[in-house]
């Protein structure tokens, strides 16, 4: 599986992964689901917000296992962040059959479009829709970078943009949700843990700031004549910085757009977006107010784009895991997943792979095969676990807070 999917949507230059939502690469990453799905004789569906589904048993019967990521990258992603996720989950059902360990209760494989939200902005989109966190028409309406709505980019890809929406029915099925993840941090190297147990994902969200200027000429404007957006644009790189490192918390600017683009013309627009996360909700407020005060003083305006609150995952089941596991201990991280807006509608919990770099968001980011088959291992004792569960009494909840849109 592994092999298939190497090859899909990289970058030649780069060797980093291009697989942005309903893009031609997506659609490969789809296909090779469905591939995967039926292959395996499982009932394969893609429900109304894109998002796709291979089930083994019968859905209708509920209390469902889930387990998944995303195949979707960010702009030249490493191969593991989301598809670690969706591959050990099909090894994971492969090695539940071969133990015979396929219980009542139905398992499900899922793979969250456009998770990285970096076509049309918004993370976990996929996932947001489908738990009612995310309005259906403004997603419908958002826009790519070439102009393109997510409505004219679902239906080029043969998928109906008009049912987008909260899906109760498909939320009331599942009984409980784990996504195995690759770690994006270093806590597991050096010690003698190739996998983690998830507790806690920290607030963050994204913003975009538009600095307006007035086109001139570089070579005949005085400095002193200039409304030129690029250095309040550039204050307020720097405040972030300052900031977030002040108060440990994370702010970056890594999207930038210029208006007209031209070495030898004064900008006319400078648009930027801010993605700021921290440990605590005030502290995130506090550091996006700081920031936004020293680009409003430069003219910007500012528009918020999405949030996630504090994520703590579902104390029981993650103390379960972390038994069923001998011991794996609890990170908490700073990035965002479909198992934390999840997490505001059913018992969910998540597992993270080594990384011996901790790099990730990069071509560089790597995990050792046997780190990631230990992944599988756990991955599959795990579902091993609760698919033991009678199937009559869902899992104890203890849902995280409700998502922010
Ligand atoms: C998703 O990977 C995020 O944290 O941005
Ligand atoms: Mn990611
Ligand atoms: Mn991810």
């Amino acid at each position: 599986m592994w092999r298939d999917l190497l090859p899909v949507g990289r970058n030649a230059a780069t060797g980093g992964y291009r697989r942005h939502a309903w893009t031609p690469a997506d659609a490969d990453c789809r296909a090779w689901f469905e591939r995967e799905a039926r292959d395996r004789g499982l009932w394969y569906e893609a429900d109304r917000n894109g998002n796709q589904w291979a089930w083994l048993g019968d859905p209708a019967d509920g209390n469902a296992v889930v387990t998944g990521s995303h195949l979707d990258s960010v702009p030249d992603g490493g191969a593991y962040d989301g598809p670690l996720g969706v591959v050990s989950a099909f090894a994971a059902v492969d090695a539940l059959r071969r133990r015979g360990a396929v219980a009542g209760r139905p398992l499900a494989v899922v793979n969250f479009t456009e998770e990285e939200g970096a076509r049309f902005g918004v993370a976990c989109l996929g996932s947001r829709l489908m738990t009612g966190v995310a309005d259906p028409a403004a997603a419908r309406a958002l826009t790519d970078s070439g102009g393109v709505t997510l409505a004219e980019a679902m239906e080029r890809a043969g998928h109906d943009p008009s049912a987008l929406g909260r899906d109760d029915e498909r939320l009331a099925r599942v009984g409980v949700f784990v996504e195995l993840h690759v770690e994006q941090g270093r806590r597991l190297a050096g010690t003698p843990h190739p996998v983690g147990v998830g507790s806690a994902i920290w607030p963050h969200g994204r913003w975009r700031l538009d600095f307006p200027g007035v086109a001139d000429h570089a070579g005949t404007t005085l400095m002193e004549d200039r409304r030129d957006p690029m250095p309040g644009y550039a204050a307020t790189v720097l405040a972030a910085r300052e900031s977030a490192t002040r108060m440990g918390g994370l702010a970056t600017f890594g999207r930038l757009r210029v208006a007209p683009n031209g070495t030898n013309a004064i900008a006319s627009l400078v648009t930027a977006w801010l993605d700021c996360r921290a440990p605590d909700a005030d502290t995130l407020e506090d550091l996006v107010a700081g920031i936004a005060a020293v680009a409003e003083a430069a003219g910007a305006e500012i528009t918020a784009e999405s949030g996630t609150p504090l994520v703590t995952f579902d104390r029981p089941l993650r103390v379960r895991l972390a038994r069923i596991l001998g011991g794996a201990p609890p990170l908490p991280t700073g990035a965002g997943h479909d198992a934390g807006v999840l997490a505001s509608a059913v018992p969910t919990a998540m597992l993270f792979v080594r990384n011996p770099t901790g790099v990730s968001h990069s071509p560089h980011e790597h995990a050792e095969e046997a780190d990631c088959l230990a992944g599988v291992s756990a991955l599959t004792r795990v579902l091993t676990d609760l698919l033991a569960d009678d199937p009559s009494e869902p899992a104890q909840c203890e849902p995280g807070p409700p998502g922010g849109s």
